[in-house]
């Protein structure tokens, strides 16, 4: 089969990339990426070499680009977004730029070539904060909080408009917060890692009770490559484990882990509008096709923790290369609070 991979360079989308090449001896993988600060051919250096391996710079918003890699396709799964909160609420023009139109492009080019799948990577943040004891399942309302969060839910509307006009097969799939190695460590695990190392404090927003649905990103890419297989066209597909766990809780395993002090943990201003609980309902992926999450939290989380200790030199690349114009614009300031914070005792 061959597929076409949008955003393949990113987090999800690299580990996605090398699970079809280790598990499809006969597949080929087109991988298009604009390379963004979130993209990095670095994470897929291992499969740089591989003959069936291909990779594309350019940018989904580029009809006429798409339109002809997709006419080389038999199946596309769609990863390319802006993917943080943060920098939406700071920006959301390419959020809406990328995900909203770059998805709308790639679903006008797929109505006009004879695909056999197309996989439309969503999020659980699209049903906005779930309240404690419920769990949503795909029929949920959709409720987003942030721009991020609006942006894929309207690329979500696209592909289900697209799949029932145009007859588009394509499927959604909605999953909780992933982790792993090789995360832009802007998001809130591979931050406070790597914060922890360096014995800088671990910032948490608000009370830091906030819950998420934390899925090993091989799992996740598991689900994924099942549903490309196995998946019904025109549905939605939820993603994650079932767990809860508090944005403390991990702090502080993550700082048992590296044997840092707890009093690194510091309390800062909330996040605008931060959805207090994700939680999942998968029943239908756990019936048919039939997937559960194989990594235990406390496993998954030791490997990933152990993985950024062990890659201090990608970690000062990607953090004070890329990141470093975004981070000076955006968290000069936090930082200083949390500076002054520290020397004044900290909240902890
Ligand atoms: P990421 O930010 O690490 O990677 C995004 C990739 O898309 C980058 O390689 C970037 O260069 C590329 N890209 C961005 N704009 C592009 C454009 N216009 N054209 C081509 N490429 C472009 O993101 P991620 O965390 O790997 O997330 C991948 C997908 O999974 C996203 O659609 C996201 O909404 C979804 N998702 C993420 C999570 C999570 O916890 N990270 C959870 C659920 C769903
Ligand atoms: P994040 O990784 O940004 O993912 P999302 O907002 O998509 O869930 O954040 C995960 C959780 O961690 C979320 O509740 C926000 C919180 N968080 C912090 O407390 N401090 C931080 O510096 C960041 C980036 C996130």
């Amino acid at each position: 089969m061959r597929i076409l991979v949008t955003g393949g360079a990113g987090f999800i989308g690299s580990h996605f990339v090398r699970l079809l090449l280790a598990s499809h001896p006969d597949c080929q993988v087109t991988n298009l990426d604009k390379l963004t600060y979130a993209g990095n051919l670095e994470n897929l250096a291992d499969c740089a070499e591989d003959p069936r391996y291909r990779f594309v710079k350019g940018d989904i918003c580029d009809a006429e680009l798409v339109r002809g890699l997709m006419g080389e396709s038999d199946a596309v799964v769609h990863f390319a977004a802006e993917s943080h909160v943060d920098r939406s609420i700071v920006d959301s023009a390419p959020f809406f730029e990328t995900n909203v139109r770059g998805t709308f492009t790639l679903l006008e080019a797929a109505r006009q070539v004879p695909l056999q799948r197309f996989v439309h990577v969503s999020t659980d943040e699209v049903y906005g904060p779930i309240p404690p004891g419920r769990w949503v399942n795909e029929a949920g309302a959709l409720l987003p909080s942030s721009p991020y969060s609006a942006a894929k839910a309207a690329s979500d509307m696209l592909v289900l408009a697209y799949a029932r006009t145009y007859g588009v097969p394509a499927l959604i799939t909605r999953a909780g917060n992933n982790y792993g190695p090789f995360q832009f460590p802007e998001k809130f695990i591979p931050l406070i890692v790597s914060n922890a190392l360096e014995d800088r404090p671990l910032p948490l927003y608000g009370d830091g009770l906030q819950v998420r649905d934390w899925l090993h990103v091989e799992d996740h890419c598991r689900a994924l490559d099942l549903l490309l297989e196995r998946g019904e066209r025109g549905e939605i597909y939820n993603i994650g484990t079932g767990r809860e766990h508090t944005n403390l809780e991990v702090a502080r395993a993550v700082l048992d882990l590296l044997g840092k002090p707890q009093s690194l943990i510091t309390f800062v201003e909330d996040r605008p509008a931060h959805d207090r609980r994700y939680a999942l309902d998968c029943a239908k992926l756990n019936s048919s096709p039939g997937w559960r999450a194989a990594i235990e939290f406390a496993d998954g989380l030791r490997r990933t923790v152990e993985w950024y200790a062990g890659h201090p030199e990608w970690v000062g690349r990607v953090r004070h290369g890329a990141y470093r114009e975004y981070y000076e614009r955006h968290y000069v300031r936090r930082e200083e609070t949390l500076a002054a914070m520290l020397r004044g005792g900290g909240r902890s």
